[in-house]
């Protein structure tokens, strides 16, 4: 017997990253302090939020991980605060490129990789939303977003390309994408080879003129998960939130 699997439509994908932005907010309690991350799945959630309070009267503080997200969040009244004010976060909420079975990730796609990093690391707990796509068995199909310094970046970028020969700059056209903090972004691509990611994350940043790279290892504690079947979350075993 042939099995055919059809493609997902881009309204499937969207409704997925929807149904998936939305179900992490029932992880989301009145008084929290939220990260709140950046891309297009999150952005459901952000956007959910932003209902709750309007309509239900949810009270809560949010940490933004980019100048998207601040602006989203801004438009929608939920009141921000700077990291060093709002302390440790409860939780952060954000989406992923790639979850692995111990639920290491690859985040950059959106370029916000460092701020995402500072913020998670200042959290309680981290929530990933995510679409089936995403979850993978060995990390790097997608490519590794690695924030680094404009200052004589292509010699970074050699550095760089002695481990990894396919790392080519972010363009906008013809020149490099720049990011919130004023960096430049090298895509990598390792393929689906990333089997220790938190080795990996360490040699690329004992490279000079990296600033920060798109690999977020033992940090997240569980993914909400949208596929066709429904909604699922995946919760972390060594995790904070069980
Ligand atoms: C931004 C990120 C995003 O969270 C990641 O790229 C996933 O985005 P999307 O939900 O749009 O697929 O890491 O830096």
């Amino acid at each position: 017997m042939s099995i055919f699997l059809l493609p997902l439509h881009v309204s499937d994908v969207e409704a997925l990253k929807q149904q998936a932005g939305i179900a992490a907010c029932d992880f989301v309690r009145e008084g929290m302090k939220i990260g709140l991350g950046t891309g297009s799945t999150v952005r459901y959630t952000v956007l959910e939020l932003g209902r709750r309070m309007q309509e239900e009267g949810l009270s809560i503080v949010g940490v933004p991980t980019s100048e998207a997200t601040r602006e989203l969040a801004e438009s929608l009244g939920i009141p921000l605060v700077p990291l060093v004010e709002a302390g440790v976060l409860d939780i952060v909420i954000d989406g992923a490129d790639e979850f692995d079975p111990d639920y290491n990730l690859i985040k950059g796609g959106g370029g916000a990789l460092t701020r995402e990093k500072i913020v998670v690391q200042s959290s309680r707990g981290m929530l990933v939303v995510a679409d089936d796509r995403k979850q993978v068995d060995v990390l790097g199909a997608f490519d590794l977003p690695i924030e680094v310094l404009p200052f004589e970046w292509q010699r970074t970028a050699d550095r760089v390309a002695e481990i990894c020969p396919g790392a080519v700059v972010r363009r906008g056209g013809d020149e490099p994408i720049i990011t919130d903090n004023g960096g430049y972004i090298l895509d990598c691509s390792f393929g689906p080879t990333i089997a220790n990611p938190r080795e990996l994350e360490k040699f690329l940043l004992d490279i000079a003129g990296v600033v920060q790279v798109g690999l977020f290892v033992g940090i997240c504690d569980a993914v909400v998960m949208a596929a066709s079947g429904g909604v699922v979350t995946l919760v972390n075993q060594g995790g904070r939130l069980i």
